[in-house]
């Protein structure tokens, strides 16, 4: 069966579990959120072999391979060994970015079609393949990165199906590469902060969290270039939580997903469809080929996750509504709460009672050690300077033998809304169950 045909089959059977879930049981379980049996041992806390100049390729050199690039590059300690993009003026464009950077020679340059990345990763003189190419390119390029014994970094949502997610688990397992999400948010400034906020217990025990990617994206994913090439698609046939991680992994890391938690199951409800067809109405001519497109994503997807240990999270999607940027960013326990977008916090017993206060008093006893260090630096990056902190941790962890920071269970388990999501938009907001990824292991406390 082909590999589609077999997608297609899983997500019908899934559906129809749902739906029986909904009426019968009152509980969606379908069949791919069940673990298969262990290929390997976990990949959970597994170190880098240690390397101190990390070889690095790149395979997409559109607009975030290239902000990517640039943060490598200004982090030092790397060696750009190879570069890939379909468009050759992508890949000069990111040559002329290492010529500038000081670094003298020629990276090998692969830009013969879309699989071009299989020759790429074959090569015997790089550690780790990162790549920033279209959603649909993410899995297969770093299955072939970890098939060819490199590690793996994908930019985000790692994948669009529950299948591909467990592919990803299974294969980094199998080959004990691993396969890292490169969610920069969760190295922001005030989400580290927060976490040592909750790591110091300032907020008691948890027990709900916030997270979304609410970003106006209308003009972008109607552009003729970069983005508005691929990114709009999505939004004619998926229903759902396009572009989960952003504000779900920083939340994960507060909660402790995959240790001592993990999501559990979680309901989705979509709004109707608004504003791209509004958009294009107001900015579109009548006869350009983007009138033939009819749009499915309802404009705000809102989500409620379940975790193990009964703790809740509230996820929003909106990329295409008139509103100012937000991840939320929140987190609330017995003690008090932190809400982001502007950011906030009241802590019973510090403070003026029933009152925000800002989060600057908190700053010296909870600024984290990462920022305090490389603040300065980071700051002249993209992001707020979570880019840069990002890339340097990478970079280090690589050569000092540390483990990585996101595994590839918080790559599927960040990535699973997209395709939950949809599934319980779809069954009229039937709960659904996340697999553990981690068959078992997220009950082990501590990183
Ligand atoms: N983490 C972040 O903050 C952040 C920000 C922006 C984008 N992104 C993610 O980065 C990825 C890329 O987004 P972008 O904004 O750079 O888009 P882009 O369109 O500017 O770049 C994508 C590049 O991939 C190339 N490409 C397409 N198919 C390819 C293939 N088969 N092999 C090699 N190259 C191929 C394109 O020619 C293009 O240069 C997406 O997954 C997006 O979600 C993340």
């Amino acid at each position: 069966m082909s590999d589609l045909s077999r997608r297609d089959l899983l997500k019908s059977v899934a559906a129809a579990s749902a739906g029986i879930g909904l009426a019968q049981l009152g509980f969606a379980a379908p069949a791919d959120a069940e673990p298969t049996a262990p290929v390997a041992e976990s990949m959970m806390g597994v170190r880098f072999e240690p390397r101190d100049v990390p070889r690095i390729a790149i395979v997409g050199t559109g607009l975030r391979g290239r902000s990517v690039l640039g943060e490598l590059l200004g982090v030092g300690n790397v060696r750009i060994t190879a570069l890939c993009d379909i468009v050759p003026e992508k890949v000069e464009m990111a040559k002329a970015q290492m010529k500038k950077a000081g670094h003298d020679y020629e990276p090998a340059v692969y830009t013969a079609g879309e699989h071009d990345f299989e020759k790429l990763c074959a090569r015997d003189d790089i550690d780790l393949v990162y790549t920033a190419t279209p959603w649909r390119w993410h899995v297969p390029v770093v299955l072939s990165a970890m098939r060819n014994g490199k590690h793996a970094a994908t930019e985000v949502p790692a994948a669009y199906t529950i299948e591909d997610l467990w592919t990803l688990v299974d294969t980094s397992e199998r080959t004990r590469r691993h396969c890292i999400m490169m969610e920069n948010c969760c190295y922001g400034y005030n989400e580290l902060m927060v976490l040592q906020m909750v790591r110091g217990g300032l907020f008691g025990e948890l027990k709900h969290g916030g997270a979304a990617y609410n970003h106006d994206l209308r003009s972008i994913l109607f552009e003729t270039k970069d983005e508005g090439l691929w990114r709009r698609a999505a939004h004619t046939n998926r229903n759902g939580n396009l572009y989960p991680t952003h504000g779900l992994g920083p939340v994960a890391r507060y909660l402790g997903i995959h240790s001592g938690d993990r999501f559990d199951y979680m309901v989705s409800v979509s709004t109707p469809e608004m504003g791209l067809t509004k958009w294009r109405a107001e900015h579109v001519p009548k006869d350009d080929p983007r009138w033939r497109e009819r749009y499915a994503c309802g404009d705000l997807n809102s989500s409620l996750i379940k975790t193990s240990r009964g703790r809740t999270i509230r996820l929003e999607h909106n990329v295409s509504s008139p509103r100012p940027y937000s991840r939320i960013n929140s987190i609330e326990g017995t003690n008090g709460l932190f809400e982001d977008y502007p950011p906030r916090i009241y802590i019973e017993g510090r403070g003026k009672n029933d009152t925000w206060a800002t989060i600057d008093t908190y700053r010296d006893e909870f600024e984290h050690p990462w920022w305090k260090q490389q603040g300065e630096r980071a700051r002249t990056g993209g992001h707020g300077g979570m880019d840069f902190i990002m890339a340097w941790r990478l970079v280090e962890c690589i050569r000092q033998g540390l483990a990585p920071d996101l595994d590839v269970y918080d790559a599927a388990a960040w990535s699973a809304p997209g395709p939950l999501s949809e599934r319980s938009v779809a069954t009229g907001s039937a709960p659904v169950k996340f697999p553990d990824f981690t068959r078992g292991k997220w009950r082990a406390k501590g990183e």
